[in-house]
């Protein structure tokens, strides 16, 4: 590991390039180039954004004159996994960041009715191309890793980004221990779970609080050290502030010990989701997964801890 100014630097699957353990997500991100410039400055200097998050243009003016010292990564949408409609996105991905390449692209999640050989096709004329550096996925299961790796040719997947936090540990049972072995790195989103009141539903006895007390580290400082600890796993908390952001940098550059990650282990409740469960996840429209969301937030704690 290498350090910069506060955040320690993880190597990109085994390529040498070093980047950030805790970058900085942007899905709904509203707040402008500002906090995320703060959060830059402060050595998080890897953003991850998609052409379908609108947060393109905010990440364009962050980076500006930093360019060279950011790692971008952004996404294209499983509907423009068609070769032409890829080159198109990644042209207009590009023009939004106001860069001529991007440092990762990954595709959004699998799209099973594009062949995938189509798809990676066009990343590796891009790769060719200069205007991509490295190829991701994203919300790919071990299979699909492997199908789109086979499509890919002589460049490497470097990352699958998935849903990785203290209570979502789906990816322990099969996809972790693959990219492990793999050299594939794991960027975890929602490593906040999408919300620290989340996490505290599954933490009845206060364990985070606890050590948030004995460390003199913040709740969301402790879960996403909590994420950064497992190797192979790289994490993009989102905040809306510069406060959110900076907290979230101070995440890194210190390490819970073994009694402290075992402690958490012990007494947060996670769960490892089934495939008939993930299927749901991956079929259900976002804006009714995001009503179920509210739903849940109105149930009494126990309750709404049943349902997570
Ligand atoms: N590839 C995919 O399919 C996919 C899916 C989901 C997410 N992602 C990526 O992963 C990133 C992170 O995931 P996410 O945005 O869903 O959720 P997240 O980072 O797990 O959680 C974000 C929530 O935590 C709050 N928060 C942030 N920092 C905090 C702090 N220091 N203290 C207390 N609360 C804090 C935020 O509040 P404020 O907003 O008020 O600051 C927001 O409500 C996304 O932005 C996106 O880049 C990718």
């Amino acid at each position: 590991m290498r350090r910069t100014t506060t955040v320690i630097l993880a190597e990109l699957a085994n390529t040498g390039v070093f980047i950030p353990e805790v970058g900085i997500g942007t899905w709904e991100y509203h707040a402008g180039p500002q906090p995320l410039r703060k959060g830059l400055e402060a050595g998080a200097l890897f953003v991850d954004t998609a052409e379908s998050y609108g947060s393109e243009p905010a990440v364009g003016e962050a980076i500006r004159d930093l360019r060279e010292r950011v790692f971008i990564a952004t996404k294209v949408s499983p509907q423009n996994f068609r070769s032409a409609d890829l080159r198109r996105s990644v042209e207009a991905s590009l023009k939004r960041l106001g860069t001529d390449f991007v440092d990762l692209l990954q595709l959004h999640e699998p799209n099973p009715t594009i062949p995938i050989d189509d798809t990676m096709g066009a990343v590796a004329e891009l790769i060719t191309a200069g205007k991509v550096k490295f190829a991701g996925v994203s919300n790919f299961s071990v299979a699909q890793l492997q199908a789109a790796q086979k499509a890919l040719g002589g460049f490497p997947i470097v990352s699958n980004q998935v849903r990785y936090n203290l209570i979502d540990r789906t990816i322990e049972t099969e996809l972790l221990p693959y990219c492990r072995a793999n050299h594939v790195t794991v960027i975890a989103y929602c490593p906040l779970a999408r919300g620290l009141s989340r996490i505290r539903d599954c933490d009845p006895t206060g364990a985070i609080d606890e050590l948030s007390r004995e460390t003199g580290k913040s709740p969301a400082q402790i879960v996403i050290n909590w994420c950064v600890c497992q190797s192979g796993v790289v994490a993009i908390p989102k905040g809306n502030s510069a406060e959110h952001i900076l907290d979230n940098c101070g995440a890194s550059d210190w390490r819970l010990n073994q009694e402290q990650l075992a402690l958490l282990n012990d007494r947060v409740q996670h769960r490892r989701r089934n495939r008939f469960d993930q299927l749901v996840r991956q079929w259900v429209p976002g804006p009714l997964q995001s009503l179920a969301v509210q739903t849940l937030n109105v149930l009494p704690r126990g309750l709404r801890r049943r349902f997570r």
